[in-house]
């Protein structure tokens, strides 16, 4: 007998699945694709708990829709898609899926340092269209990577493993963040500078903050034209950290030199203009694509959920003040 009724909003890895389905009867969205939000709100409803992911709505709405669901568990570790307090104010627990996908964050964000500041995918069109005609030297001329200056735009977990990696390129790191990373600063040399002064300096800079009211649209036109016309942006963090149509412009008339993109301010949907850019980079949000990664991540949503719905409070739960004590 089956302890809780689960639903699992899409497919994830089966390692997961198989963790869940030893004391949960399991509905599963079987399309490849995000529920809508009809399809959500109805196959959430009589559930005990769900493990949803970053393109469901976590709110109001759905708690409405669906009262007996007592925890919901974020295939993610970003949480925007979640409304905290009114969960709290419910007292529904919330859990995310941190570490596991720290290094294949920070892996993709060098992916696309790298690709961006050497030109790489034009490269490859070129030598795709059969248009390349030997050997030159001005041909696809891009950034020096060892010995410039980095910008780390938070240093968390995965703005420091990317501040890591940057050690055998012989780069100055800069960070900025709400508080000091003591233990970043002492690890790898990284210096605390201001917002202003890390577009400044910066040669190539790696957004890695959450997605909040204070961090939405933090890269705007002002902070384009604060930036070295020479350096290229990376965001593998959330879309709407960048003002995207601002960018556009910004990469259309060279006040900066590139970007590589994971993630966008309208997903799926790109701004207009973006995707004919040639000095952009661009990935469809798959910087947590590893097989350790989203097996990790797997495991972690259905340990967290399993917790909650026993009771317990989750190893990664977002909401610990919605216990007593
Ligand atoms: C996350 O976990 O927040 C990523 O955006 C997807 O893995």
């Amino acid at each position: 007998m089956k302890q809780w009724k689960v639903l699992v909003s899409r497919r994830i890895p089966q390692e997961g699945l198989d963790l869940l389905a030893e004391a949960c009867e399991l509905t599963m969205h079987q399309e490849d694709r995000p529920m809508t939000r009809s399809e959500l709100l109805a196959a959430a409803a009589g559930k005990d708990g769900v493990l949803c992911l970053l393109t469901d709505k976590i709110n109001a709405e759905l708690f409405d829709a669906a009262p007996t669901v007592r925890a919901y568990a974020n295939f993610a570790v970003g949480y925007d898609n979640m409304d905290v307090a009114e969960a709290s104010r419910r007292r529904i627990p919330l859990s995310n899926t941190p570490d596991v996908l720290t290094d294949a964050t920070a892996d993709m964000a060098w992916a696309l340092l790298f690709a961006t500041a050497r030109r790489v995918v034009e490269s490859d069109a070129v030598m795709r269209s059969g248009s390349w005609a030997g050997w030159g030297p001005l041909q696809f001329i891009g950034g020096d990577i060892t010995g410039a200056t980095l910008g780390i735009v938070g240093a968390g977990r995965i703005g420091a493993a990317m501040t890591a990696r940057s050690n055998g390129f012989r780069m100055r790191v800069l960070y900025t963040d709400a508080r000091r990373n003591e233990q970043l600063e002492q690890s790898t040399g990284a210096v605390f500078v201001s917002f202003d002064e890390l577009l400044r300096q910066s040669d190539y800079i790696s957004v890695h903050v959450p997605l909040l009211p204070e961090t939405r649209h933090l890269f705007n036109e002002a902070a384009f034209a604060r930036m070295k016309p020479t350096a290229c942006l990376i965001n593998t963090a959330r879309g709407p950290v960048i003002d995207e149509a601002a960018l556009v412009r910004a990469l259309r008339d060279k006040t900066i030199a590139g970007a590589g993109l994971d993630v966008y301010e309208h997903e799926p949907a790109m701004s207009e203009g973006l995707a004919a850019l040639p000095n952009v980079v661009l990935t469809p949000h798959t910087a947590s694509a590893t097989h350790a990664s989203r097996n990790g991540m797997a495991r972690k949503a259905a340990t967290n959920l399993l917790a909650m719905l026993r009771g317990e409070r989750a190893p990664d739960c977002l909401n610990p003040e919605i216990y007593p004590g």
